[in-house]
């Protein structure tokens, strides 16, 4: 008999996919009432947190909501006056809040980080508002983030005194922080800052400033003592104000490289301490053995979060040549189904651009990638017309050197190009002044851990991307800026040794030391000339003949003739650099093998000890018994780095994620160092040796008043089996020569000892590959061991890259 049951799965009736497929997303909107009262019961005006109390303040202006273009509230120009307030309060502030037991600050920050908690959703609302972003990403990622970063620091806080013994906290800092994290990047900046014992003046960005308002309520709230937490809003102007500021100690930057770079001319040889997270074009790299769903998923998190405003964006897309093709087109598919919409719905994957500026700015960088000849892809629907939005965008067919893959789009712009081996990977991933983050994907673990030290950049994501947490530091290399934010590496960003403090200015040597040389050096025998040995310069591991054909009398304090060295001019810099630039197998050397040549250095300088003490009385016009302990004390010092070699190890954070985020410290690359005058062998060796044993590679100024006993190393350097171009010694006028390094951009660091002028200098120049810099224009210690070795040293020797390593399947 027939039936009239259709067999089963010819059903007229729709599967649970067609199902899926077919059903329209409804609106789901996160209420904002109770956020635009709070507004509204402030009039939409607000001004500055000074002092424990808000100021009027003057010249306000519009606060615009980018997902409707419309006014959401009106905030005050800070002027400089208000600044002079607001550092003035902060300065009152200090002494108490310095007095206050590590428990006591502990349980501020506690406070805090239970008040952001408790008006969670509030926070969350208002700065999707005011910064366009969707909810669900304020809700779950940047409010829990910031109260996350509260709770830690709270912890450092507690463990302050015990944790970093002979630091305290460089008192007034200044912070000026962006748009595209607005709470979080406060967050990162107040809470190290004031769990060291600073006070702060922040300043948010004039397109983002409620949620800081907002916060500043909270401090009010909870009763912090007045002044300790002061903020003044306003735009670039009143930033450079607190920048410019001569009662801030330390400024603290988060924004463009540009602004960046002002930043550090405007706070060059003015002692401010500085550490900047400035922009990236961070690479995303795909080998064809990587599982491409998850890729996917990965290029959302990377590049579409936060409409792609973010420094760390993974805006570079390398996939390995097999399967970009295959990839493209999951991404064209995935990307077709990213909803752009209101950010208070939350089910929207994408919401508004912060402000028409960087519209208008994402929209031309994507015109001139079209213009060069890029394909560029963007989903068939349309965004909303009302307020800023900018479609989900890729672009293939993309040449390295083309504009939108060099420059920091800030968008929700991916650019992709591909690669065919490991090496060109990594060549085009570094092929770029930044340095902030990378993502490597591969199922090959071997292959991803191969990668991520080879990255110049501060963190790597293996199988991941945008992972943070306040346990891991995070902050760039390069052009990214310098300096860490989270963990243990970011609290020493907000401290300083107590010695510094406390040093006396650097001694007065008596000028005229060296002159183109006229008189005869070295003692002559009756009738016989001396046998001339002018000590050359040292390149590249041979001695080289000054490219100046000068050489310069080295006098003794007094006046006599006990030398000559060569005059080393720009030329010789430059050749140093390359000779160091080359050497990089140092830095893959194992600390045991750099350890045994430190060791061997000791050893031989310790053979000439006698020889070397003399050669300093001589320079010193001191007793022979200061001349024997500075060369026993510079044998101690290569004793000291050589048992560092193997020991400064990175550490392997708790982050919260099923794998590690291993903390490594890597060398900085080629390092300029102009030696102090005093102590012309232990200056040398202390600054010297921390940079060899943690893989870095030197051009050295020798003491310019007293540098026969630094020539007179390299002889030592020679026998002792140091690779060719380690370590490099270039004599001559300190402040000039210095110059030509720090303008050079294949040197990643200067480390000056001089005056302040010269600091200054060197600080400047500094700015335009943003290279780190260490100076000191007062005197240290140098025979203490306490005061001139050990880990102050070695950190500036080491940047920490973060490598978050996932496990599971
Ligand atoms: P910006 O660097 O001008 O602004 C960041 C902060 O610095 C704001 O608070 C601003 O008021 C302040 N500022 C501006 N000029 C200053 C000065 N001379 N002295 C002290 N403070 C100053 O960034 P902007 O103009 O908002 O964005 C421009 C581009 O910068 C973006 O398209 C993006 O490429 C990049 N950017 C990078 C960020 C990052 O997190 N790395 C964050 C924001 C922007």
């Amino acid at each position: 008999m027939a039936t009239t049951t259709p067999p089963v799965g010819s059903s007229a009736k729709p599967t649970v996919r067609e199902l899926y497929d077919s059903m329209s997303y409804g609106p789901a909107p996160e209420g904002d009432t109770p956020v635009r009262e709070w507004i509204a019961l402030h009039d939409g005006t607000f001004g500055h947190y000074i002092g424990g109390q808000w100021v009027a303040g003057s010249d306000h202006f519009d606060v615009l909501e980018p997902a409707t273009g419309k006014p959401l509230a009106r905030v005050a120009q800070g002027t400089a006056a208000d600044v002079d307030a607001a550092v003035a309060a902060a300065r009152a502030a200090l002494p108490a809040w310095q007095a206050l037991d590590d428990h006591a600050r502990a349980r501020w920050l506690y406070a805090l980080a239970r008040g952001i908690q408790k008006h969670s959703r509030h926070f969350a609302v208002l700065e999707t508002l005011d910064n366009g972003k969707p909810i669900r990403e304020t809700r779950d990622i940047d409010i829990p983030l910031v109260a996350r970063h509260f709770y830690h620091h709270a912890g450092w806080a507690q463990l302050l005194s015990s944790e970093f013994p002979g630091h305290h906290a460089y008192g007034v800092v200044g912070q000026v922080i962006p748009w595209n994290f607005p709470l979080l990047m406060l967050a990162w900046k107040v809470a190290p800052a004031l769990a060291a014992g600073n006070t702060v003046v922040l300043k948010p960005a004039e397109y983002t400033p409620l949620t800081a308002i907002r916060f500043a309520e909270l401090v009010h709230e909870i009763g912090l003592p007045a002044g300790v937490f002061n903020l003044v809003t306003g735009d670039g102007a009143t930033g450079a104000a607190i920048v410019a500021h001569e009662n801030v100690d330390k400024i603290a930057f988060t924004g463009s490289t540009e602004v960046g770079r002002a930043i550090r001319v405007a706070t060059a040889g003015t002692g401010k301490g500085l550490s900047l997270e400035l922009g990236g074009k961070s690479p995303f790299i795909v080998f064809e053995d990587a599982d491409l769903d998850s890729v996917v998923e990965g290029v959302v998190d990377a590049i579409w979060f936060n409409q792609g405003q973010v420094c760390c964006a993974g805006s570079r897309l390398l996939v390995q040549e097999g399967v970009a093709e295959r990839l493209h087109a999951k991404l064209r598919e995935r990307m077709e189904r990213l909803r752009v919409g209101s950010p208070l719905d939350k089910s929207v994957d994408m919401g508004a651009i912060v402000a028409p500026v960087q519209l208008d700015r994402i929209r031309a960088l994507c015109q001139q990638g079209v213009d060069e000849g890029a394909t560029c892809w963007q989903p068939s629907w349309a965004t909303p017309t009302e307020g800023w939005f900018h479609p989900p965008t890729l672009f293939t067919d993309v040449a390295p050197s083309a504009s939108i893959a060099q420059v920091e789009i800030f968008g929700p712009v991916l650019v992709s190009m591909t690669f065919r081996t490991p090496e060109e990977a990594v060549a085009l991933a570094n092929n770029t002044p930044f340095g902030l983050a990378a993502s490597v994907w591969s199922e090959n673990i071997n292959l991803a851990l191969d990668i991520a030290p080879k990255l110049k950049s501060g963190v790597v994501w293996i199988n991941s991307s945008n992972l943070f947490d306040a346990a891991a530091g995070f902050g760039g290399y390069r052009e990214s800026g310098f300096g860490r934010e989270g963990g243990r590496e970011g609290m020493w960003e907000y401290l300083k040794p107590i010695k510094a403090h406390e040093a006396a200015p650097l001694p007065v040597i008596a000028a005229g030391a060296t002159s183109h040389t006229e008189a005869p050096a070295g003692e002559a025998s009756p009738g016989l000339p001396a046998i001339d040995r002018t000590p050359k310069l040292f390149i590249g591991g041979k001695q080289a003949r000054p490219d100046s054909g000068y050489s310069l009398a080295v006098r003794s304090l007094s006046g006599r003739t006990v030398g000559e060295v060569g005059e080393g001019n720009r030329k010789d810099i430059r050749n140093a650099v390359e000779a160091a630039s080359a050497a990089g197998a140092w830095a893959k050397l194992s600390g045991h093998q750099r350890a045994q040549i430190l060791y061997y250095l000791a050893e031989n300088l310790s053979a000439r000890a006698d020889e070397f003490a003399q050669r300093i009385v001589a320079m010193t016009g001191d007793p022979l018994a200061a001349g024997a302990s500075e060369v026993d004390a510079a044998i101690s010092r290569l004793f000291t780095y050589a048992a560092w070699a193997d020991k400064h190890d990175g550490a392997v954070h708790d982050v919260p994620l099923r794998g590690v985020a291993l903390a490594m410290h890597e060398p900085i690359g080629v390092v300029g160092v102009a030696c102090p005058d005093p102590y012309p062998l232990l200056g040398f060796v202390s600054l010297v040796a921390p940079l060899m044993a943690t893989g870095n590679r030197t051009v050295v100024i020798p003491s310019e008043r007293f540098p026969l006993a630094a020539t007179d190393f390299y002889s030592v350097l020679e026998t002792s089996d140091v690779p060719a171009g380690v370590v490099n010694i270039v004599t001559g006028a300190r402040d000039s020569l210095v110059r030509t390094l720090a303008d050079h951009d294949d040197v990643g660091a200067v480390w000056y000892y001089g005056s302040q002028a010269g600091a200054a200098a060197v600080e400047k120049a500094s700015a335009a590959n943003l290279k780190r810099t260490w100076t000191e224009w007062t005197g240290r210690e140098w025979l203490d061991p306490r005061a001139a070795e050990g880990r102050e040293f070695l950190r500036r020797a080491v940047q920490v890259k973060n490598i978050w390593i996932p496990y599971g399947e």
